[in-house]
């Protein structure tokens, strides 16, 4: 276990360009701790969700270290790990859906983590239901709509009980019921997190630390605000 004042993840010095393009975030230093929860901003294209994906290493930066829970992460078995601990919503739900129904999907991860396959079933049910979606579960997911897909792979990352949850513009695609009943969710819960959300109202009742990325830098949103007036 890492120390308790230790980053939960850290980045250093991280540079990132796409093949034959301009780099997209450039000399990234950034570190999340428990409790916190930090919102994301930047206009779009950019490099919010590519920063998302260099922290789980689903795309490798060539320059800069990702820290996961004190571990320096460059393999591919030790983003593995890294990623049985830290949750990322994808932003586009599709992307995160490949089972043919809802239950075998939430179960996915859980059986991946090594657990029985009644267990499995359990714990699915139980995060389905602490989502509102009992009934659910033989549901064809490629069935399902927008705001149901978002919820169910919400679901799908909730059931790992990750350490640090990384969720991609959380609330695309819901209804405002479905909002608050998300808001309330992740207001009770107690991990760290960083959110990437266009929508204030939203944040404003759960972030602790805001956050600008713009021209490759991340910065504290007060500066974009000084070098935008
Ligand atoms: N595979 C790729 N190849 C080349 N360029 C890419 C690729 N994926 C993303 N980009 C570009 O990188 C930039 C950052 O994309 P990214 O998806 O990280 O932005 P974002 O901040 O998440 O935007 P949004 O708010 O629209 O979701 C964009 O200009 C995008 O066009
Ligand atoms: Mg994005």
């Amino acid at each position: 276990m890492p120390h308790r004042d230790e980053a939960l993840i850290k980045i250093e010095n991280l540079h990132y360009a796409y093949p034959r393009r301009d780099a997209v975030l450039k000399e990234i230093n950034f570190s999340l701790y428990a409790g916190e929860r930090v919102v994301i901003n930047g206009d779009n294209g950019a490099g919010k969700t590519t920063l998302l994906h260099l922290i789980v290493g689903l795309k490798k930066a060539k320059q800069g270290d990702i820290i996961a829970l004190g571990e320096v992460c460059k393999t591919e078995k030790q983003f593995n790990k890294l990623r049985a601990k830290v949750g990322l919503l994808f932003q586009d739900p599709d992307d995160q859906l490949f089972c043919p129904t809802v239950l075998e999907d939430v179960m996915f991860g859980p059986l991946n983590l090594g657990f029985s396959k009644q267990q499995a079933i359990e714990k699915s049910l139980a995060t389905l239901n602490s989502l509102g979606l009992q009934g659910f579960e033989s549901r064809i997911t490629h069935q399902l709509s927008g705001g149901e897909k978002r919820m169910v792979t919400l679901a799908s990352v909730l059931v790992m009980e990750p350490d640090v949850l990384m969720l991609d513009e959380p609330t695309n695609a819901l209804d405002e019921k479905a909002k608050q009943r998300l808001l309330h969710v992740l207001q009770a819960l107690p991990q760290a997190m960083i959110i990437i959300s266009h929508d204030k109202v939203f944040t404003e009742q759960l972030v602790t630390r805001n956050l600008y990325l713009q021209n490759g830098h991340l910065v504290a949103s007060q500066q974009k605000r000084i070098a935008v007036a």
